[in-house]
């Protein structure tokens, strides 16, 4: 007990009361501060882990956004590999999707346990226009016969457009030759088995395995092994699935038939053919997510795709929250016009504050067991501490926009660097194939329809690996602040305070002349 009454608990109010005490209004992530609480927890020791559905724990509690000047296979490996998501964009051909979920799925391995394999009857060329088709990224293919049984290995260094009417057996390494080890002798810890064998096998790179009557069932390459390892060390840990590959997200849009209604033969065999490449989540991206096209659209992929982790959106109620979960979704995006390129709010006068509507969103997603995501709206690693105290993870679009992973070029403009981000529904976007997310078919673009979005650039901002960097130290020292060891904790700590004009000010550096800005301070 202390000698005198604390006024903290009226001045420093957790989410129920703060936010019954300050509705109708809306609020955002500059409307409010978090308070300090009493903390034993060290910035460094804090747990970022969040669980967005049963099959997908993140070590990082952050997804790129599905924006074509965002998110393609680089930026989602680049993601992943920092424990966080990547959710791939459609705004390209189904088969472009599917190599780009390929690119990701096979980009680090431990033990890969379906290795692509080929045939004796095929010839070096055959080989050369599956790589082609299939975006592979690697070009030694195990050879087997018709019933799986290892016949030897066809080598990077023979798989040539000079040796194209070569047949694979020509140039491939004889069984004899392929070095191998028994599914049984693999023990309990594969990584380390494969590690061994690469240091006690000086100059081999490929370690097949196979079971008992000699079919192969796996495949170790050194490169996977000593990234694996290497990765130890990091303080964050890469997203992986049980398989070892990274995980991936991809976001779709609701085919329809001429009738206008959801062409659910093209959405599941897509959606199929992405799951068979190992795709861990499926988004349904729309502006409007409370909705017929996006409830049916969840229903369907549900039915269809029973362990599939299915994300939809965009909503901003507790009704919207409930309704998607009940069509099926897992997690459920949040956020209608908070976007750093968007202008629903001024077009169509549409939209609630972001954390507002978090806060809806949070007290219905608490009582069904769902998982809700912040979209759009986040500058700066405060947003993000904020968002993580009412939702299980954030997207993030302007703030990834300007990595060198993210797709497009780099453009001067009188010796600064940039590239480009535009909202999916800028016109030029919708153009290109987002007009669906937007409620719109594609030939009524700049007819029928009014752009939400505008076309913007960021200035160029390093790896993804800096930015996250940054903002995951930012996330850490709010949680210090917060006493919050792990997100659980950082929810019920959370006390929230009304932040004025004059408070924001006082919240940026001022009355001072900058001399090195803070990465996400604002100018
Ligand atoms: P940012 O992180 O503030 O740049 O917001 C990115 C988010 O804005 C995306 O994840 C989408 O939810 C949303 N968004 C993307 N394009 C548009 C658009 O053209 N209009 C409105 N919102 C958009």
């Amino acid at each position: 007990m202390t000698k005198y009454p604390s006024m903290d608990k009226e001045i420093f109010l957790p989410a129920e009361q703060f936010f019954e005490q300050t509705k109708p209004t809306g609020l955002t992530f500059d409307d409010i501060s978090l308070a300090t609480r009493y903390s034993d927890v060290l910035p460094s020791d804090a747990n970022l882990g969040t669980q967005l559905s049963e099959n997908i724990s993140l070590n990082l509690p952050i997804l790129s956004s599905d924006m074509d000047t965002v998110t393609e296979s680089e930026m989602a490996i680049a993601m992943a590999l920092c424990g966080g998501l990547g959710i791939l964009h459609y705004n390209m051909s189904k088969r472009q999707q599917l190599k780009e979920v390929t690119r990701v799925k096979y980009h680090v391995h431990g033990l890969i346990q379906d290795p692509i394999t080929i045939t004796a009857d095929k010839l070096i060329g055959d080989v050369l226009g599956l790589i082609d088709q299939k975006g592979f990224q690697f070009r030694t293919f195990p050879i087997v016969e018709d019933n799986g049984k290892l016949l030897g290995l066809l080598p990077g260094r023979v798989v040539k457009h000079r040796y194209r009417s070569r047949k694979v057996t020509d140039g491939m390494l004889a069984r004899n030759e392929v070095y191998t080890v028994k599914q049984t002798d693999i023990g309990e810890d594969p990584i380390q088995t494969a590690d061994r064998f690469f240091s006690e096998h000086m100059g081999i790179h490929k370690l097949l395995v196979v079971d008992d009557n000699d079919k192969l069932c796996g495949l170790y390459t050194l490169s996977d092994i000593e990234r694996i390892i290497g990765e130890a060390g990091n303080h964050l840990k890469p997203a992986r699935d049980h398989n070892f590959r990274l995980l991936c997200g991809a976001a779709v849009s609701i085919p329809r038939l001429e009738d206008g209604k959801i062409n659910q033969d093209e959405l599941i065999q897509h959606v199929g053919e992405m799951v068979q490449q190992g795709l861990n989540l499926v988004a349904v991206s729309t502006a409007h997510g409370h909705t017929q096209g996006v409830g049916d659209a969840t229903k369907v992929l549900r039915k269809e795709f029973a362990n599939l982790t299915i994300m939809a959106g965009n909503v901003t109620s507790g009704e919207g929250v409930e309704f998607l979960g009940d069509c099926g979704a897992d997690i459920i995006k949040v956020g209608q016009g908070p976007g750093s390129i968007c202008t629903t709010r001024i077009v169509a006068g549409v939209g609630i504050p972001q954390m507002s509507a978090l806060y809806a969103a949070s007290c219905k997603a608490k009582k069904k067991g769902l998982s809700i995501v912040a979209d759009g709206g986040i500058t700066k690693s405060g947003d993000i501490v904020k968002a993580l105290t009412l939702t299980d993870g954030v997207i993030c679009g302007s703030l990834l926009a300007g990595c060198k992973e993210a797709p497009g070029r780099i453009i001067e403009i009188e010796g600064k660097y940039y590239k480009q981000y535009r909202g999916m529904g800028s016109l030029e976007a919708m153009r290109d194939g987002s007009a669906a997310r937007y409620g719109h078919s594609a030939k009524d673009v700049g007819a029928k329809s009014a752009a939400e979005g505008i076309e913007a650039l960021k200035e160029v901002a390093g790896s993804v690996t800096e930015t996250i960097n940054l903002l995951a130290g930012g996330i850490r020292s709010g949680m210090g602040y917060l006493g919050a060891s792990n997100l659980s904790e950082l929810k019920s700590n959370a006390r929230y305070v009304r932040v004025t004009p004059a408070g924001q000010k006082e919240s940026s550096p001022h009355d001072v002349i900058e001399i090195k800005n803070s990465e996400f301070s604002r100018s």
